[in-house]
């Protein structure tokens, strides 16, 4: 038997055990990252590709970069924004749809802003690092849908005049509590646990899984790579998200 044969062979195995776990599993948790929508054709950030290799995330994903030039960090999210706005959910955002409707208790915390998992109809969902397709008025704190694009680069406020930020968690800024809180509790008493196409390098989303760790769930790392996560889990998948998760999810 060839090399590629034995390592299909042992995945396919590896395959059928987690498809069978989650099957079984009536309380199920998933943390995503940009991976899973790298296969939509959304850029990820870090890698060869990574949209930090070209760009400061202190230029234009900090309080102190919108305080210095908002018309410049409007620039970055409008330009995202035409990006996004053309993408649509794959393969691994359906699957995870289908498995929400299929188990009782079930948590899908992301640190995309995409919106692409809300877009497939994914509805228990916290979205960490907020939405690429909200504002929030830097005077009332009012968010508001906005689906623009391209964007007015500097809008504001439609009740007090204010000038509206992206509604997104910037580096040095606070996660929501309650979006903590809910995602914490569903760590620790879930089953299983999901963790795809993210470098976990960003806390505290890279915690997250020694929480679910902890809790005692099974954890399953999904990624093209090994990650600081790998060593966490009870079984990592090297592959892509919408060709991996479907498959482990089934219809
Ligand atoms: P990263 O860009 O850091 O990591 C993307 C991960 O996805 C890497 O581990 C890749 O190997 C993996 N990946 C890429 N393509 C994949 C595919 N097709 N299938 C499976 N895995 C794939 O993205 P995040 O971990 O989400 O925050 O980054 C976390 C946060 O850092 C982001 O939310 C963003 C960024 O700075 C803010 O902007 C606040």
């Amino acid at each position: 038997m060839s090399l590629t044969s034995w390592i299909q062979i042992n995945q396919m195995e590896q395959a059928v055990r987690i498809r069978s776990r989650i099957s079984k599993a009536s309380s199920i948790a998933v943390l995503t990252g940009a991976g899973i929508s790298a296969d939509s054709g959304v850029p990820v950030f870090r890698g060869e590709d990574g949209l930090w290799r070209s760009f400061r995330a202190e230029d234009l994903a900090t309080p102190e970069a919108f305080r210095r030039d908002p018309a410049l960090v409007w620039e970055w999210y409008n330009w995202r924004r035409e990006i996004i706005a053309t993408k649509s959910p794959n393969a691994a955002h359906h699957a995870l749809v289908r498995l929400e409707r299929r188990v009782s208790s079930f948590k899908l915390i992301t640190q995309n802003v995409d919106g692409l998992h809300g877009k497939a109809g994914s509805v228990n969902i916290a979205e960490l690092h907020g939405n690429i397709w909200k504002t929030r008025c830097t005077v009332c704190g009012e968010v508001s849908h906005n689906f623009d694009v391209p964007i007015n680069i500097l809008p504001y406020c439609l009740k007090c005049n204010g000038l509206l930020r992206p509604h997104i968690v910037w580096f040095g800024e606070a996660l929501d509590f309650a979006d903590i809180e809910q995602s914490l509790d569903a760590l620790q008493t879930c089953e299983v646990l999901l963790v795809i196409g993210t470098s976990g390098v960003v806390q505290p989303a890279a915690s997250f899984v020694s929480a679910g760790k902890k809790g005692g769930a099974c954890v399953v790392e999904i990624n093209l790579e090994e990650t600081p996560n790998s060593c966490l889990a009870d079984e990592v998948l090297i592959g892509r998200a919408s060709d991996v998760v479907p498959l482990l999810i089934g219809q």
